[in-house]
């Protein structure tokens, strides 16, 4: 009887936290009401969660979900297509069901090694085991960029990111035009120009740079801006941040690429907390 009431009193408590996390999601498409609703322990109902915030709005998870139809800047189509397979299935008598992913390393949200734009780099080794978990992880600032420009001298300066700051994430016109759930690569996203990404390593202390599409370098100074920020090997990339529907302002963040050695660059999941 008690035990009873009491869980039904914990379920009608876990309703509204369910709800607001949707509702902290508008803009994400795929977070319907179906894809946050949990099991009720009938099979014909096995429905997994599928959130966008956790810890009853505290927790923002700020990676881009992998899937075959995502924006990839390698692919000529535009589209990642079939990264995952299934080898090993139930269904066909495996004990067990086990796939395999094929992925390039830049996909959806990832980082970037120095070893990315600097051969001597990759050839020494700095490859993404060698990124810095402490810069990865700490206190961050998450800034709206204005959305008429790409990120120049004159933007960065505007933003007056004071001097200690050592983590920002560049929210951008990208975020507004979802770039990153559209099928299809889009040139004209908005980046670093190179006199941006100098006058950040000349005037600022930011060691950890995050951006909302595939690079941090808009298209037309791909090769320049990602020359300055990595030259130094103290500045971490991070791209492709799922930045909707997050107020600006200071969290702490979290992000840990997979450790590939050899590899410069690799998918990373990112979290904010509040
Ligand atoms: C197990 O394999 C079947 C196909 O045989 C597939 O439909 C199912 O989604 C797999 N389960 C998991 C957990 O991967
Ligand atoms: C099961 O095996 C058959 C025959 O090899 C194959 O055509 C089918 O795709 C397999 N199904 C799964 C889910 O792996
Ligand atoms: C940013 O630069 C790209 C080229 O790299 C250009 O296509 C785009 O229009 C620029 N965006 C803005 C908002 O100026």
């Amino acid at each position: 009887m008690k035990t009873g009431l009491l869980l039904l009193l914990l379920l009608s408590l876990t309703i509204p936290t369910l709800s607001h996390a949707t509702a902290a999601y508008p803009s994400v498409p795929g977070t319907t009401p179906a894809d946050c609703s949990f099991s009720d322990g009938d099979t014909n109902t096995l429905i997994p969660p599928r959130r966008e915030v956790y810890g009853d709005g505290r927790i923002f998870d700020i990676t881009h979900r992998i899937t075959a139809t995502m924006p990839s800047y390698e692919s000529p189509d535009g589209v990642l297509g079939q990264f995952l397979w299934l080898p090993y299935s139930m269904k066909n008598g495996s004990l067990a069901n086990m796939s395999v992913f094929k992925l390039p390393t830049h996909t959806g949200t990832h980082v970037d090694s120095p070893g990315h734009f600097f051969d001597h780099y990759l050839d020494a080794g700095f490859d993404v085991d060698t990124l810095d978990l402490e810069v990865l992880n700490g206190p961050a600032l998450l800034v709206d960029v204005p959305r008429d420009k790409n990120i120049t001298a004159e933007v960065m300066k505007s933003l007056n990111i004071p001097k200690g700051v050592r983590r920002v994430l560049f929210r951008t016109l990208n975020t507004d035009r979802q770039l990153m759930f559209k099928n299809t690569f889009d040139p004209s996203y908005v980046g670093f120009m190179k006199d941006g990404a100098k006058w950040l390593v000349e005037n600022t202390d930011i060691k950890l740079v995050g951006i909302d599409y595939l690079s941090v370098a808009a298209f037309d100074d791909l090769l320049p801006s990602h020359l300055v920020f990595l030259e130094s090997r103290e500045i971490i990339l991070v791209e492709g941040l799922k930045l909707d529907d997050i107020q600006a302002g200071i969290y702490s963040v979290h992000c840990l690429p997979l450790r590939l050695q050899g590899a410069e660059g690799s998918p990373i999941r990112c979290i904010l907390i509040k």
